[in-house]
């Protein structure tokens, strides 16, 4: 349970340590960490970020420390911190989610696993896992049993239906469901004739897939009885609203704060000055009242 509905997404925020000496990040709902495998990964081939015309192409490639970094170095920061950190999770086989869940299960400043099933960016694992709703079910169980944390699976819009791929992995007993991932995408440079990302492809993020973000929030809150936390494209307290009144009982803030380190804040801010104005007094009085 957070204390309030705005969190950061993860790969948008590093561990949360630069962004704590710009902005109080102890206000926030809850904050998911970059991508963390088993070993450190080196990424992708540079370049990997490139900006369209209403969104952000990434293609990183879950660079990251690794696990025992996390826990060793990262962990212990945390530990003093009121707001929750959740670590974003990846790997290239179930064996390996297994191991990193396992390894993060019984270390103070962890609060909550987001099992990251969508990423598209690396060529074995992470999105093969959420395009099937068995594969997705046997990820999602498999870490359910090696934890005794709550476990957040992360949803890709790259599926044919993503509910069912949602109501699956609710089958396979996890607690909440995010959504959405980045939208695969590519840019091309035309006087080299050669895409702009080092990768060839990439993941969208940003305004141009609220829409898609929304709409798939709003199936899935039709389908399953545990939380959806909206995400793809909250810039404002208005975009959060939309999410919630489509079904989602969070918001995660993700490309925005590479612009404005503050987003997250003004966010949870025009939402209680919102409920405020209107003299609604929970957040649940607003959640999936947009719903047919
Ligand atoms: O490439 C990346 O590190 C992206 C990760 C993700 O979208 O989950």
């Amino acid at each position: 349970m957070l204390d309030n509905p705005v969190m950061i997404a993860s790969g948008t925020f590093g561990y949360g340590i630069e962004y704590s000496e710009l902005i109080d990040i102890q206000k926030l709902g809850a904050i998911v960490c970059k991508g963390t495998t088993l070993m450190p990964r080196k990424g992708n081939s540079q370049p990997r970020l490139v900006e369209t015309e209403s969104g952000l192409l990434n293609s990183v490639g879950l660079e990251n420390i690794g696990v025992d970094a996390v826990v060793k170095d990262k962990a212990p920061v945390w530990a003093n911190w009121r707001v929750p950190v959740i670590v974003n999770i990846a790997g290239e086989t179930i064996g390996e989610y297994i191991s990193v869940a396992a390894k993060l299960g019984d270390t103070p400043g962890v609060s909550g696993i987001e099992l990251n099933i969508s990423c598209p960016n690396i060529s074995t694992g992470g999105i093969e896992f959420g395009v099937t709703p068995k594969l997705a079910a046997e990820a999602t169980a498999a870490v359910k049993a090696a934890t005794n944390l709550p476990v957040i699976v992360k949803l890709s819009p790259n599926v044919t239906d993503i509910r069912e791929i949602a109501v699956a992995v609710e089958g396979a007993g996890v607690d909440a469901i995010a959504l959405i991932n980045t939208l695969k995408g590519m840019a091309i440079d035309i006087k080299k004739g050669k895409p702009r990302l080092g990768n060839t492809t990439g993941g969208l993020s940003g305004p141009a897939i609220k829409p898609v973000a929304l709409y798939m929030v709003y199936e899935v809150a039709k389908v399953v009885h545990i939380p959806v936390i909206g995400c793809g494209g909250v810039r404002c307290a208005e975009d959060a609203l939309e999410f919630i009144m489509a079904g989602a009982s969070a918001v995660q803030v993700g490309t925005a704060n590479l612009a404005n380190p503050h987003v997250a804040l003004d966010v949870l801010e025009g939402i209680k000055h919102f409920m405020r104005d209107r003299g609604i007094r929970k957040l649940t009085d607003l959640i999936g009242i947009a719903r047919a």
